[in-house]
This record gives C-alpha cells, sequence and structure tokens, in this order.
C-alpha cells in the first residue's frame, strides 16, 4: 500500500486481469509487439498512469518519449475535439485550412533557415524521407554522389532504409544485403573520447572512410541521431561542429534524426541546438503528435522541393486530425514555456541521477542527458548479467508506482511528460535510487 500526491498503489500490482489480457493478445498479435513491463494501461493522465485497478503511477516514460506535453492533455483533446466537430477526418492531398495553419507554425518552431516540411505518420518514415532527400540531392550534383554517412550503435526506425542506416548490424540481417552506398563511423563514445580528442577522432574517421570514397564525389548525406538513444549520449560538441564544417565543404547535407530529441524533450525546441549548428534537415516524430500518428521532415526549400509532384506523398499525410494534434503541442510548449521549465527541471534530475552514481561508484558507468530525458548507464560485469538486474529494477520500481524505460541493455532510461511536477519527479527518482541500491546491494564491491 503507497499513497503520495503522485503515486497510489493500493492493489496488487501487475493488476488483476494483466496475465489474462496478455494471454488473449499474444494469440492473436505479433510475439514483436511484446515484451515491455507488465501493466496494463486504463487511463493516462498529465504525468500519471493508471492501471487496470486504477493503482496510479509516476510515468518517467512519456510512453517512450511521444507524451511530451503530458497524457491526455487539455489543450490536445480540445483541439481534437474542434478537429471532430468540424466534420472533416480525412482529405488525402486535397488542401485544407488546418494544414497551413500547422506547417507555418511547425516552420517557425523550428528556427531561421528552415522554409518547408513534409508531413507522415511515423518515425521511420521521416528518416526514410530524409535519405531519400539527400540522395536526390546529391545525384543532382552528381550522377554517383549517393554515399550517406551512419554512425555504429546509432537506430532510425524499422523500415528497410532506417535499418541500413542504423547501426546494429544483426536487426538489418533480414534484408539480406548491405547498402554499399552507406557507411558506419564509430560513435565518440565521451567515456573513450574525450572534448579534446574529439577532432582528431572524427578525422581518424574520416581519413579510413577516404581510403574507400571520395567525400566530395561519392558522399550526399550524413544522418545524425542528436544523441544515441540507448543511453542518451552526445557527441562531443567539436565533433559535430568539424563535421559541419566538412560537410559544407564538400557539398554534404547534414540530417538529425530528432525523433526522442525533439520538441522541447531536451530543453531546447531541437536537440540539434545544443551543438550550436544548423543541419539541412530535421527528422521528427515521437513528441510531435503528442500521441497521434505525426512525423515529418522540415528542411531547405530547395531540398524539399526536390522531389517530382506526387512523388513523395502518403495516404494520410498531413491528415486535418494530426495537424490539430501537432498545433496543439505547439500551442502548449509555447504557451507554458515547457522548453525553459524543461532545462531547469533537467537540472535536478541530472544533479539527482549523478547523486545515484556517487552512491554506487562500482556498478554505475556514466550519466547522461539533458533536459527531461537522461539515462543511468551501468558497467558490465564478468560476475552477473547486468540486464537480468535491471529488468528487476524496472519491475521493482513499477511494483512501487514508477514506470521507467527498460531498454534491453546496459541502462535505464528516463523520459517523463515535460509537464511533470517537481515533486513527482523527486519523488520518482527516490524509488528509482533506492530499488537500484536494493538490487546492486549483493553485487558492488567490484
Ligand atoms: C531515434 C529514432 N529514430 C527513429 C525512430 C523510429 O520512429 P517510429 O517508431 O515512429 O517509426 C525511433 C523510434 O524509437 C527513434 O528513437
Amino acid at each position: 500500500m503507497i499513497k503520495t500526491r503522485n503515486r497510489h498503489i493500493f492493489k496488487k500490482v501487475p493488476a488483476i486481469g494483466t496475465s489474462q489480457l496478455m494471454r488473449k493478445l499474444s494469440k492473436i498479435e505479433s510475439r514483436s509487439m511484446h515484451g515491455q513491463m507488465p501493466i496494463a494501461w486504463k487511463r493516462a493522465e498529465n504525468f500519471n498512469i493508471y492501471d487496470l485497478s486504477n493503482n496510479k503511477f509516476i510515468d518517467f516514460t512519456s510512453t517512450i518519449f511521444v507524451t511530451n506535453i503530458g497524457h491526455a492533455n487539455k489543450r490536445m483533446i480540445k483541439y481534437l475535439k474542434k478537429g471532430l466537430d468540424q466534420k472533416l477526418l480525412h482529405s488525402y492531398a486535397y488542401i485544407h485550412q488546418i494544414r497551413e495553419k500547422y506547417l507555418k507554425n511547425l516552420i517557425s518552431f523550428s528556427g531561421k533557415g528552415f522554409q518547408k516540411a513534409f508531413l507522415m505518420s511515423a518515425g521511420t518514415e521521416a528518416t526514410e524521407a530524409a535519405l531519400k532527400l539527400m540522395r536526390l540531392n546529391g545525384q543532382k550534383l552528381k550522377k554517383r554522389k549517393l554515399g550517406i554517412i551512419c554512425f555504429e550503435g546509432n537506430w532510425h526506425g524499422r523500415t528497410m532504409g532506417a535499418q541500413l542506416m542504423s547501426g546494429n548490424e544483426k536487426q538489418k540481417k533480414w534484408i539480406g544485403h548491405k547498402d554499399k552506398n552507406i557507411f558506419h563511423l564509430p560513435f565518440p563514445y565521451p567515456w573513450n573520447v574525450s572534448e579534446n580528442e574529439a577532432e582528431n577522432f572524427l578525422k581518424n574517421s574520416l581519413q579510413k572512410l577516404s581510403r574507400k570514397v571520395n567525400l566530395k564525389k561519392d558522399i550526399c548525406g550524413v544522418m545524425i541521431e542528436t544523441f544515441q538513444g540507448w543511453g542518451s549520449v552526445y557527441y562531443p560538441k567539436k565533433y559535430i561542429k568539424l563535421l559541419e564544417k566538412v560537410c559544407k565543404k564538400n557539398n554534404i547535407l547534414i540530417a538529425f534524426d530528432e525523433m526522442q530529441a525533439g520538441f522541447g524533450r531536451t530543453g531546447y525546441n531541437f536537440g540539434f541546438q545544443y551543438y550550436g549548428i544548423k543541419p539541412d534537415l530535421i527528422c521528427c516524430g515521437k513528441g510531435m503528435g503528442g500521441g497521434v500518428p505525426l512525423s515529418g521532415v522540415i528542411g531547405k526549400k530547395k531540398v524539399l522541393d526536390l522531389p517530382e509532384v506526387g512523388n513523395m506523398s502518403s495516404t494520410n499525410s498531413a491528415n486535418p486530425l494530426v495537424c490539430y494534434a501537432g498545433l496543439a503541442v505547439l500551442d502548449e510548449i509555447n504557451k507554458k514555456k515547457l522548453v525553459e521549465k524543461t532545462k531547469a527541471k533537467g537540472q535536478i534530475l541530472t544533479n539527482y541521477l549523478q547523486k545515484i552514481k556517487n552512491n554506487n561508484p562500482n556498478t554505475i558507468l556514466s550519466i547522461q542527458g539533458k533536459g527531461l530525458i537522461a539515462a543511468i548507464i551501468f558497467k558490465k560485469s564478468n560476475r552477473y548479467k547486468v540486464e537480468k538486474l535491471l529488468k528487476k529494477v524496472v519491475f521493482n520500481s513499477m511494483k512501487e508506482g514508477l514506470l521507467v524505460v527498460y531498454t534491453g541493455m546496459n541502462s535505464i532510461k528516463i523520459g517523463p511528460p515535460l509537464s511533470i511536477t517537481k515533486s513527482a519527479l523527486i519523488e520518482g527518482l527516490q524509488v528509482l535510487d533506492h530499488n537500484i541500491s536494493k538490487v546492486f546491494s549483493n553485487y558492488d564491491q567490484d
């Protein structure tokens, strides 16, 4: 029994009915959809989730960094109702007024240097679209300028192009072939490469690549995940700044995959702003629709206009209802000053996580993150399987009314709605803190 301002666990967790529902679903749904913690969501409001028994949890996941403006946000519901009342649920590519209003606001939210956008439904479509745009741009300059630079360990989605650009070899085995024009550079993990070594690290990687290709003649684009997802791991600033310089010199476009980093999450409108550079393309999804399927690519006019008429559109592109949802996200971020507030709350989060690390120096490797997205990265050990222990930490935290992201790797990820109160943020961190100590107490003598 737990009753605080932010949590209320008064019945068994997992709630009665959860395992039956799991069994029923696994009979009729692909296995690939399963593997999350056993919590059946009945309702979610602001930063709280309620299960089948109405137990109330603090949400440190935002589903998966989607509900930046909070679950069932009032403005979101109001705008969606407005859309429903208008009785225009779909118009294919035929124009409608809310699309113009949303796109205008979206482009202005992206800052100077961006003039056009294109809307889709899933994040993976956005990274695919960026791949296509970078290649169309390259081919316009030189027929063989098709190469895309990506990074080992990065992730861009589950469709073919997105998986080819991702850095996980095992996940793309199903494709059966490699794209000889996609190249992966090693990721400059901060525990291996310091800010001062960053430029040389990049120069070495590019030198190796130059043995295979000519940057100016063969490479058309770079796809950068703003931070590496599993651990919220950023590149050193100097690395990205030098990369931008190299790209400019060689007519190479830069696309940022801002799926997790966009829409205020990192304490910036978009995460690339942290590096002080300007990409040519921004790939967005997740927080963009605040829970409604919306993704998009934002960029320069000359790049967004490269595809022929009809050559880059989708049946559900810019659907009127999702435009209302997208507008609600932007208005909520602006009116509630969520970007500024996220920066401040992010400081509380990182300070607390640093304290957890200091208390567990033998088991925690690093704390990573900015704004309200962060990760605790654990050391690997020969004595125990860290992923297994972390699953226990996440499960035990859930039983105490806190949901965090189980990554399946040696990290735990935290990404509450940006609307979370300071009291709930600290309360959740206390739950996580003592569960880490409890689970690792027998293993911290490395
Ligand atoms: C960095 C990144 N890129 C792309 C995607 C793919 O987005 P979606 O699942 O909406 O296709 C994700 C999703 O987790 C992501 O984290």
